[in-house]
C-alpha cells in the first residue's frame, strides 16, 4: 500500500504528525510506501519557489519513520531533477521511487534517464493519459495490429521503458485487461510511440495542476 504526504506539508513537525495520522487512520503499524505528493504545494504548483528547505524537513520526518520501521519505503512524486538533486545533497536515505506523469504523448525522457542513473524507481501514473489515449486513432490502429486494447498498449509501453505502471480503473474487466500485458511492442513501434503527438488537452482531468501545467 502507498500513501502520500500532503503536498502542502513542508515542515518537519507537520510531516511527523501526518505520518502518525496516516498510520492511525489506516489502523496499521507500518505502511509499505509513503511519498511526498509534490515538491510544491498545489496552491503554488508551477511557481518559482521549489521549497527545497521545506521538502528537506518533510523528508527528514519520512526518513525517521523509515528508520523506525513505520514506513517500509519512502519516496517522492512529481519531483523534477533539481528537486531530487536538492534532496540527495543532504539526505542520508535517498528517495526509493519518484511517481511521475508518464504516458504515450507525454513521456519526460530526460527526467526518467536521470532517475534511473540514480537508481530511483520510476512509477508512471496515468499511463492511459487519464483516458485521453483511448480516443487516439493511431493508438487504436497499432493496438489492433497487436490484438490488444489501447490501454494494454499504453501500459506495455511504460513497462518496456522500465517504469512501473499505475493505471486506474473502476471496472473489474478493465483491471483484468490491464494486467494482461504479456506481449512485446517492437522496437520500431516503441520509437513511434515515443514520438507520439503531445497530448495537450486532458478534458475534465485538466483541473489537476499536474495536467494543466499551472
Ligand atoms: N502522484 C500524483 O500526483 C498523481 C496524479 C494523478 C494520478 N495519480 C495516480 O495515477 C493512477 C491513475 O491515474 P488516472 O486515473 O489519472 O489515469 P489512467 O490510469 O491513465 O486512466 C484512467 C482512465 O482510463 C480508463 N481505463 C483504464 N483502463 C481501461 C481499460 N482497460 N479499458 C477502458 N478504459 C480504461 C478508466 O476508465 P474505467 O474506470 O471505466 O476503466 C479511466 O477513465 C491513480 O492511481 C492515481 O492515484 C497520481
Amino acid at each position: 500500500m502507498t500513501t502520500k504526504l500532503d503536498a502542502g506539508i513542508k515542515n518537519y513537525a507537520d510531516a511527523k504528525e501526518a505520518i502518525e495520522g496516516s498510520l492511525k487512520t489506516l489502523g496499521l503499524d507500518h505502511i509499505d510506501l509513503m511519498i511526498i505528493h509534490s515538491p510544491q504545494p498545489w496552491s503554488n504548483f508551477g511557481g518559482d519557489d521549489r521549497y527545497f528547505e521545506g521538502n528537506a524537513e518533510a523528508w527528514c520526518a519520512l526518513e525517521e519513520a523509515y528508520q523506525a520501521g513505520k514506513l517500509r519505503a519512502i519516496g517522492v512524486s512529481n519531483f523534477k531533477q533539481p528537486d531530487i538533486d536538492s534532496l540527495l545533497a543532504n539526505a542520508p536515505v535517498k528517495p526509493m521511487v519518484n511517481q511521475i506523469l508518464a504516458h504515450v504523448g507525454n513521456t519526460p525522457f530526460g527526467l526518467i534517464d536521470d532517475l534511473m542513473s540514480k537508481d530511483i524507481l520510476v512509477e508512471a501514473y496515468s499511463p492511459v493519459g487519464h483516458g485521453k489515449i483511448l480516443d487516439n486513432a493511431e493508438m487504436r490502429g497499432m493496438a489492433e495490429r497487436y490484438q490488444v486494447t489501447v490501454p494494454q498498449l499504453a501500459i506495455r509501453y511504460v513497462l518496456q521503458l522500465g517504469l512501473i505502471a499505475l493505471p486506474k480503473t473502476a471496472n473489474p474487466d478493465h483491471m483484468r485487461n490491464n494486467a494482461d500485458v504479456d506481449f512485446e511492442i517492437s522496437a520500431a513501434d516503441m520509437e513511434t510511440l515515443k514520438s507520439a503527438k503531445p497530448i495537450k488537452d486532458y478534458g475534465d482531468a485538466s483541473v489537476f495542476p499536474v495536467y494543466s501545467g499551472r
